[in-house]
């Protein structure tokens, strides 16, 4: 998969881009960035890419032009079309199971991060999807873009060592993972779970079934349907 980046901080991305599961899948080919400073598509002096809202207001907002002629000049660099998202509070909140569909349906993504008060309306012609990680409002879409790159570089063919690890995790079967334990048995009194010990899998399946559901019913009472079971209404649940 190929990733632009269309940002006014590129400096925050190479750091992260290099480290880890993004590194790896980097150097194994699997996953191609390219960073984009939306200053380089200004005419101005000032390299400017804000100006004040149209009928007053707090703030400064994105404008159209550079975000535009950035958008096409990207979108050229490439034979391939890129699957073009923006990033913004007003977003369609994002899920595991987008993060899926992401990395199985697209070889290439545009990553537009907004910045200031807000983008001009205009420039969301541009956009196929308009994303949200959260309810809370952050100063731009560079997070965002962190985010959504990490949580599709993980699920692309042969970045995970273990590749069911990603199909067992949480939110992939509409539960919350089950708790992990590893050495020492005994840490300060506390015990390992006895079941994890015994070597008897048909058991060791069942408790972690039935911690998934607990601590779901706990945490995540809105991710199970009335009855207390496995919503497969659930809009962010991939169906499997
Ligand atoms: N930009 C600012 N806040 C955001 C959020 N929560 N999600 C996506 N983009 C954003």
């Amino acid at each position: 998969m190929r990733i632009d980046v269309l940002t006014i901080f590129p400096e925050m991305f190479e750091p992260l881009l290099g480290a880890s599961m993004i590194g790896r899948a980097r150097s194994l080919k699997v996953l191609e960035t390219q960073v984009h400073d939306l200053r380089d598509w200004t005419h101005d002096f000032h390299r400017t890419v804000d100006d004040a809202p149209y009928g007053g207001g707090p703030g400064m907002v994105m404008m159209v032009e550079p975000l535009v002629r950035a958008i096409e000049a990207i979108q050229a660099l490439d034979e391939r079309r890129a699957h073009t998202i923006f990033f913004t509070p007003a977003g369609v909140p994002f899920t595991q199971a987008r993060a899926g569909e992401l990395a199985a349906d697209f070889s290439r993504l545009l990553l537009v991060c907004g910045h200031y008060e807000g983008i001009d309306e205009r420039a969301y012609l541009w956009a196929d999807e308009e994303i949200s990680i959260g309810d809370y409002v952050l100063t731009g879409g560079e997070l965002p873009a962190h985010v959504l790159i990490d949580a599709v570089t993980r699920l692309l063919p042969g970045v995970l060592g273990d590749e069911t690890s990603a199909l067992d995790e949480s939110f992939m079967k509409g539960l919350l993972e089950y708790p992990q334990y590893t050495r020492p048995a005994q840490f300060r009194g506390m015990m390992v779970p006895e079941v994890l010990l015994s070597g008897h899998h048909a058991n060791i399946d069942a408790w972690r079934a039935e911690q998934a559901l607990e601590r779901t019913r706990r945490r995540r009472p809105d991710l199970l349907d009335e009855g207390g079971r496995v919503d497969t209404e659930q809009p962010g649940r991939r169906s499997s």
